[in-house]
């Protein structure tokens, strides 16, 4: 039975309650269940973890692990090093489970503000303490390495202390910066056909042209190799009240004054399972947003601003774990000003300019075959649904087009090569972009 402890948005830690795992003997999962603690059902500021555990003082059991928890957990990345870890220990990789991939992760740098703890300590206690950005060459090694199957333990210990907490499939670590803060570090994979963090940056500085907000993110280049891209981490906020410091783990405190931030993944919002039958849609997003968000209007706008600009830019990797929530705060209030979800900064945006490679594009409504060619008349024709107008809805269309239609600037400011541009064309020159001009032109003409 492992405790689990919430920071909530004033700063202040909580036990929420206890989990239990049923594992099989095979250590498949059968069941988990947990109970929230007297303490946190009257404790200020708690909050429903996720929408299928309701606040109520009885045990609530599922045959799959509940969606806050799955949030905490690393996705195939941070499972493919702990894998290595567990192997470098002499351990047997088949043992492990969903239960020991949830504890597994460092308690410093797990995503959000769920914390657990078995027999006195937070799981799992960090040996080495977070690397900073010096290291960052030695990470990207090391990570590379682990891929080719050549990991050597030095590597493996850098890459552990930061590399398991963040979800995701693409190679990355935490890294903390010389003022302290933490930040997500995204590195070139092998097999990567073109820069890939270039241009996800490229992409954010026109998600920010485009209106959208995004996290404060830098490129670091690396001569002829392909860069990394760092990512200030939004569930991490300076702290603003006098509350105890609550982030270090179980041996002190390595950061000072920050404060973790309640996350909650658009899949734990929908309750959606991978790999089910059921693939949720922008339109069911937006109704379930509305339901939960602290400002349902503002948020479902913003929904919408990310869906035009996903169109725009052709991203077809727009799955349901790359939209989330975060508790209070950290988007644009103060810590404990704010209390509810709302919206987190947009994130994992990137143009695809080849079809007919692996995706996960989100259909914009229920009715949506197109896939990853999907048609942003559709998502206009659903404006409502986005508490929208049609006029309003084309007024942001029209924003987002602009911004994106300078993705060649902006691309040449951020050092890429001009020679791409005829390959990337392919996704920001996709068909979406003559709709959007000609809708917009019917629009001015009325
Ligand atoms: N700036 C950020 N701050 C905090 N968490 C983040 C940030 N960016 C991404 N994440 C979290 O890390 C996960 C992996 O990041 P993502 O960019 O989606 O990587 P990948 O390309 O591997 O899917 C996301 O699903 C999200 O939970
Ligand atoms: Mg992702």
């Amino acid at each position: 039975m492992s405790e689990v402890h919430v920071v909530l948005p004033d700063g202040t830690q909580v036990l929420a309650g206890t989990l239990d795992f049923d594992l099989t003997p095979a250590g498949t999962l059968a069941a988990t269940r947990f109970t929230y603690s007297a303490e946190y059902l009257t404790a200020t500021g708690a909050y429903a973890l996720c929408p299928e555990l309701p606040m109520t003082p009885r045990p609530m059991t599922s045959v799959r692990l509940f969606g806050c928890f799955q949030d905490a957990q690393p996705d195939s990345w941070g499972r493919h090093l702990l894998q290595i870890a567990t192997r470098h220990r002499g351990g047997n990789v088949t043992t492990m489970t969903e239960e020991s991939f949830l504890l597994d992760v460092h308690d410093e740098t797990r995503l959000g503000a769920l914390r657990f703890r078995e027999r006195g300590a937070f799981q799992a206690p960090a040996e080495d303490g977070v690397p900073t950005l010096v290291s960052i060459d030695r990470l990207v090694a090391a990570a590379q390495s682990t891929t080719r199957g050549t990991d050597d333990a030095e590597g493996m210990a850098l890459l552990l202390a930061a590399g398991s907490s963040m979800g995701g499939a693409r190679p990355k670590a935490t890294v903390r910066d010389a003022d302290g803060t933490l930040h997500v570090a995204k590195f070139p994979a092998l097999d990567d056909r073109w820069d890939v963090q270039r241009w996800e940056r490229i992409t954010l500085r026109l998600a920010a042209a485009a209106g959208i907000s995004v996290p404060e993110s830098r490129f670091i280049a690396r001569g002829a190799s392909h860069g990394v891209l760092l990512l200030r981490r939004f569930d991490r906020v300076p702290h603003v009240g006098s509350a105890a410091d609550n982030h270090g783990g179980s041996t002190g405190s390595r950061a000072p004054g920050l404060v973790r931030v309640g996350y909650m993944s658009a899949a734990t919002l929908l309750q959606h399972e991978f790999g089910g039958g059921y693939k949720p849609d922008y339109v069911s997003l937006s109704e379930d947003l509305q339901a939960l968000s602290h400002a349902p209007e503002a948020d479902a706008h913003e929904l919408f601003r990310r869906v035009a600009f996903t169109l725009l830019v052709r991203n077809t990797d727009d799955h349901m774990r790359n939209h989330a929530l975060l508790r209070g705060s950290a988007v644009g209030t103060q810590v404990g000003r704010a209390l509810g979800w709302r919206l987190s900064p947009a994130f994992d945006i990137n143009p695809q300019p080849l079809a007919g490679i692996p995706m996960a594009p989100t259909p914009i409504d229920f009715d949506d075959a197109d896939g990853p060619e999907r048609d942003i008349r559709r998502l206009l024709k659903n404006a409502a649904s986005f508490r929208l107008t049609q006029d309003d809805a084309t007024v942001i269309v029209r924003e987002v087009e602009e911004a994106t239609s300078r993705w060649t600037q902006v691309a040449l400011r951020e050092g890429a090569n001009p020679d791409e541009f005829e390959f990337f064309a392919k996704a920001f020159e996709n068909p979406n972009r003559e709709r959007a001009r000609s809708f917009n032109a019917s629009h001015r003409a009325q």
